[in-house]
């Protein structure tokens, strides 16, 4: 792997990224080699001041006014120069890396979203980026300068003394052998760590999401307790990961501290022999005090990276997740949807679908009908492959949908969810999802067929109220409405409708399939239903059982056939008739 590929997957930056990093790093060394300057006509001024034969300079006070004017020049220019180049490129750069991965994320197949949870994936785009940033603006730049800088300034005190320069220096490998050889324990800290802040998070999000459930059972102080005893657990994750960083970088600092010792003992003990005199002996101890500022923060940066390095890891972890890929070409041979020996899990143990086998013809309804969690939302979804199967295979017009981009697949599907869901903007903007670009009447007239109409006129700003996160503020069946409109604006060849029904009222329901009735023609249309009225203008049902298809036929066949579909007419029949 070379260089550039290692920095890339390390810091889990995009090739643009990687090269703001090379320039920011390039200006931070300009930088901290500018800081070398001052220190160089300090030397020289102790030297001309303290009048030493070897180095006598020989230069007048305005030299001196000149170098250092020059010098803060210099030393402001790379300063400009270097802030310039880390934050704000940087900041470019974090605003990239999440678009970046919410791109991804819309390209991640749904498999992805069933294994993590929102906030671990809110966690990463906001907080991991903000980890990246801190690592890109302050730790690796910084370091890498530094680490340039004490080389400097090494080979400038080694030529100037080698036994001082070995005194000074021996401290430097074994006080970053330590940091780095920490490096095991402390990802390990980290990653406890944030394991805990991540839990906590979702629980957070857990509780305020059902804060309704909660009360209704009473069990929202059994749920705190819970939170609470997992926010001491990150209290105690903090403080020991805290404490073993410090532990670390706190002896590695004072092993520095050793080398100042061993410097003036080294260069006390020259002095008395005579091999150095006292000018060398006051310039090597200014060198030293300019030497151990920086590995001081070099080694604070190093524990930082290295604690950083699992948030970096989370990012890349997105990044590597293989795409739902296919061709953006997609001519089919009409719209006849069919499900060919068909098998799917959704955690490779438990097969929800074993064998299944249908055909949704384009211009009849076909019903797919069954007990609860027998596999019916699944077999829809997988019709407009937002899972990827695991045998069998999918053919929309004779093409496998496997083959084809999601999203141009996705755009011949008008798909209506079990579990609706709103966006907290207004009951216009709602409904126009549907189609980017359709006009407010045609909305209207959507949300009119729908049955809208009767409570967007209720509400304070009508089409132009806003709804609340996922439409808290209307009811089941008001929020299904507006799925319903969504749908039929976006009048897709192949509808999909999930109990897109189920929570409307009787009249309600029976004017809104009027309205889907009039659209459908067509079209290829898969209904799932409980409600028997609402799969009786089917012209197929398929019921599903045990994994696989039970029966299938037109309704009068299966009512001839006198199986499963035959007894769920007669027993909701019975509950029909039933009386108080
Ligand atoms: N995202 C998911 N991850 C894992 N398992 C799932 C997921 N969605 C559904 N399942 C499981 O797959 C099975 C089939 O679920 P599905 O929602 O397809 O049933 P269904 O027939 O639509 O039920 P219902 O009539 O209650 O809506 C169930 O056992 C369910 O627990
Ligand atoms: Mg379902």
């Amino acid at each position: 792997m070379s260089l550039r590929e290692y920095t890339r997957r390390r810091f889990a930056l995009s090739e643009n990224g990687y090269r703001n990093l090379r320039r920011s790093t390039a200006f931070c060394i300009l930088y901290d080699i500018s800081m070398i300057v001052p220190v160089m006509i300090l030397f020289m001024l102790v030297c001309d001041v303290m009048g030493d034969n070897r180095f006598d300079y020989g230069l007048e006070p305005w030299h001196y006014l000149v170098m250092c004017v020059v010098s803060v020049v210099f030393m402001t220019a790379t300063y400009r120069l270097q802030y310039d180049s880390t934050y704000f490129t940087t900041y470019k750069e974090s605003t990239q890396v999440r678009i970046g991965l919410a791109e991804k994320l819309r390209l991640l197949p749904l498999s992805y979203f069933g294994q993590k949870d929102p906030t671990d994936l809110t966690t990463r785009i906001m907080g991991d980026v903000t980890m990246q940033e801190s690592a890109m603006t302050h730790w690796f730049p910084q370091l890498i300068g530094a680490m340039i800088y004490t080389a400097a300034m090494g080979v400038l005190i080694v030529l100037f003394s080698p036994v001082m320069g070995v005194a000074a220096l021996w401290p430097v490998p074994i006080a970053f052998a330590i940091v780095l050889g920490s490096r095991r324990v402390q990802s390990g800290f980290t990653r406890r760590k944030m394991e805990r802040v991540l839990s906590v998070t979702e629980g957070v999000q857990e509780c305020l999401e059902n804060m309704r459930d909660l009360r209704a059972n009473d069990a929202g102080g059994r749920y705190l307790d819970g939170l609470f005893a997992k926010m001491d657990g990150v209290e105690s994750a903090e403080i020991k990961g805290e404490f073993a960083s410090a532990a670390f970088v706190v002896s590695a600092q004072l092993i520095l501290k050793f080398g100042i010792v061993t410097t003036a003992i080294a260069g006390g003990y020259l002095l008395v022999q005579g091999s150095i005199d006292l000018v060398v002996f006051i310039v090597f101890l200014i060198l030293i005090s300019r030497l151990y500022d920086p590995m001081n923060m070099s080694l604070q940066n190093i524990a930082a990276m290295i604690s950083a390095e699992y948030n970096m890891e989370r990012l890349q972890e997105i990044e590597d997740q293989p795409v739902q890929t296919g061709s953006t070409e997609f001519h089919p041979d009409g719209y006849d949807i069919v499900f060919d020996h068909v098998r799917f899990s959704y955690d490779d143990r438990t097969e929800v679908l074993r064998d299944v086998s249908f055909t949704a013809r384009q211009g009849e309804v076909t019903a797919l009908i069954g007990p609860s969690g027998e596999g019916k939302t699944t077999a829809a979804k997988l019709a407009a492959r937002f899972w990827d199967l695991d045998g069998g295979r999918i053919t929309v017009g004779g093409v496998d949908v496997s083959g084809i981009d999601p999203e141009t697949l996705l755009s011949c599907y008008s798909i209506v969810f079990q579990d609706v869901t709103l966006f907290n903007t207004t009951v216009m903007d709602n409904i126009r999802i549907g189609r980017k670009g359709a006009t407010d009447e045609e909305v209207m007239e959507v949300a009119r067929l729908a049955q809208c109409d009767d409570f967007v006129s209720r509400l304070p700003d009508g089409y132009m109220t806003v709804i609340g996160e996922n439409g808290a503020k209307l009811s089941g069946g008001e929020r299904q409405r507006i799925s319903i409109a969504r749908a039929l604006l976006k009048d897709a060849p192949i509808i999909l409708l999930d109990e897109a029904t189920a929570s409307l009222d009787t009249e309600c329901e029976t004017q809104v399939q009027q309205a889907i009735s009039e659209l459908v023609r067509d079209k290829t249309v898969l209904i799932v239903a409980h409600r028997m009225r609402t799969i009786e203008g089917a012209d197929r049902i398929v019921v599903l059982r045990d994994g696989t298809v039970g029966e299938q036929g037109s309704p009068r066949e299966l009512m001839a056939e006198g199986g499963t579909f035959a007894n769920m007419v007669r027993l909701q029949s019975m509950s029909d008739g039933w009386s108080l």
